[in-house]
């Protein structure tokens, strides 16, 4: 008999099915429960709701397990490239020879955008964030393909977008990277893999026939990429499934997701490590002093880069990305002061028992920033390279969502304002 759960509510006792994953983890289903009961249930910040069935990811937050169709991240960042993990995520299973091929060529005849694109950098403003610059621009994109506006087309036209998406994003984060810097734009050179297209575009100059960045670098960008590459229903992916779920086209639910990204307790919080690093070292480089800041209730300081909603032993990425992060400033030969403020800070934290009890561990993006600063990228523009890790994801989490055929996302609330009341005109107001 399959497993139920029984609520009891006054004198009446309700029975609700209870749903188990691949991974052994459960459910009680409630969708039946307000129409059974009256009753609706509370969750502030979706800390213990689950929204959706999903095959794409599987995390253990205890274990500190991550795995994608299967896989574990381990596997896929020291053997896969990232266009290899976008194919696994997109189409459930890991490509053949003749199926990354002609993905690879698929993505590759999409890589230019519209030249009038180009026309939204005389809008904003000298120095604007460029994520609000990537949030606009990938939703203009359906200004140039309007027959995407339609998410219900057949699935050819649908995969088409999808195909263009992956394909313009790396043009328009490099675009963005240029304009920032008053450079002419690099196009694109189908001859080169997705992550060497990317990083020439954004590195290589027009005045040069042939950029070669160095293997450690490409190697680097494309285990950091794959280890952003999705992370079940976080902020921004269940932004994405939510205004997806309102029938909103692929590049503007994509957008919306974009920005869900940039706020600071999310994928902003790589920029802010960075910053935090910095201002540490500025100020000598005492980790205490900050680590008792970060445990001060009245102090609006946190560690960032510290903690996890679902991760309550250790961040998987965070460790893979510790190891790349040596590997990369060693073989580069660079030093960064704040890579040694990062490694104190983490060690403090780690043997404190405020950060014990409440089993907060560095994440992804602790030591990501030092990774990007040492390959050159500016503070502001790390969390650009987190959005193109995580396009696939999102895309295969919009796709998914589409193919559940969800409806439409809509939670509901408990009313605590003022009762009915009598309307008074403003004169005989007190
Ligand atoms: N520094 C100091 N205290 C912290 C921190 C931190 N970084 N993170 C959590 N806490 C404390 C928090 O004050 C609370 O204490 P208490 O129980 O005494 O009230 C307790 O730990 C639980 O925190 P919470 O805010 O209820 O936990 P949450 O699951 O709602 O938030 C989080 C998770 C990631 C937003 C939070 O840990 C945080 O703000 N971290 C810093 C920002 C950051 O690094 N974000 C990147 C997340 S990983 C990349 C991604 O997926 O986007």
């Amino acid at each position: 008999m399959s497993e139920t759960a029984k609520i009891i509510l006054g004198e009446k006792e309700y029975e609700l099915p209870v749903i188990t994953g691949s991974g052994g983890e459960k459910a009680i289903d409630i969708t039946k429960l307000r129409d059974l009961t009256g009753h609706i249930t509370m969750d502030i910040g979706y800390k213990n709701t689950g929204v959706t069935t999903s095959a794409i990811t599987f995390l253990d937050g205890e274990l500190g397990i991550l795995r994608h169709r299967g896989y574990a991240i381990e596997d896929l960042t020291e053997k896969a490239s990232f266009l290899e993990v976008a194919y696994l995520l997109l189409h459930g299973d890991l490509p053949n020879k003749a199926q990354f091929h002609e993905f690879d060529e698929d993505v590759r005849e999409h890589t230019l955008v519209n030249e009038g694109l180009e026309g939204m950098f005389k809008a904003f403003p000298t120095g604007s964030h460029p994520m609000g610059q990537l949030s606009s621009m990938i939703t203009a994109l359906s200004l140039f393909y309007p027959k995407s506006l339609n998410p219900n087309r057949p699935e050819d036209a649908v995969n088409r977008t999808v195909l263009r998406l992956l394909a313009k994003m790396p043009t328009i984060c490099a675009m963005i990277y240029k304009k920032r810097n008053g450079h002419p734009i690099i196009y694109p050179k189908n001859n080169l893999d997705y992550v060497t297209n990317y990083l020439n575009m954004t590195f290589g100059q027009v005045s040069m026939d042939h950029y070669h960045p160095d293997p450690v670098v490409v190697d680097a960008m494309n285990k950091l990429l794959i280890l952003h590459a999705d992370h079940e229903q976080n902020c921004s992916t269940s932004t994405i499934r939510m205004v997806g779920s309102s029938q909103a086209n692929l590049y503007s639910s994509i957008g919306a997701g974009i920005n869900a990204l940039w706020g600071q307790l999310h994928g902003g919080a790589n920029q802010q490590v960075l910053e935090m690093l910095e201002v540490i070292r500025q100020d000598g480089g005492d980790v205490k002093k900050w680590i008792i800041k970060a445990k001060d209730k009245n102090d609006n300081f946190r560690l960032m880069g510290f903690g996890h909603r679902v991760y309550k032993n250790f961040d998987p990425r965070a460790k893979i990305i510790k190891k790349t992060c040596d590997d990369v400033l060693n073989k580069l030969g660079v030093y960064d002061p704040v890579l040694e403020i990062a490694k104190k800070l983490e060690e403090a934290a780690l043997t404190d028992p405020y950060f014990v009890e409440r089993k907060l561990y560095p994440n992804v993006d602790f030591y990501s920033g030092i990774i990007y600063r040492a390959m050159g990228f500016p503070t502001d523009f790390f969390t650009v390279l987190f959005a193109l890790g995580r396009l696939p994801g999102w895309i295969s989490q919009w796709q998914e969502m589409r193919k559940q055929k969800q409806p439409i996302a809509r939670p509901r609330q408990i009313y605590i304002g003022e009762k009915p009341r009598k309307f008074k005109f403003m004169q005989d107001r007190d």
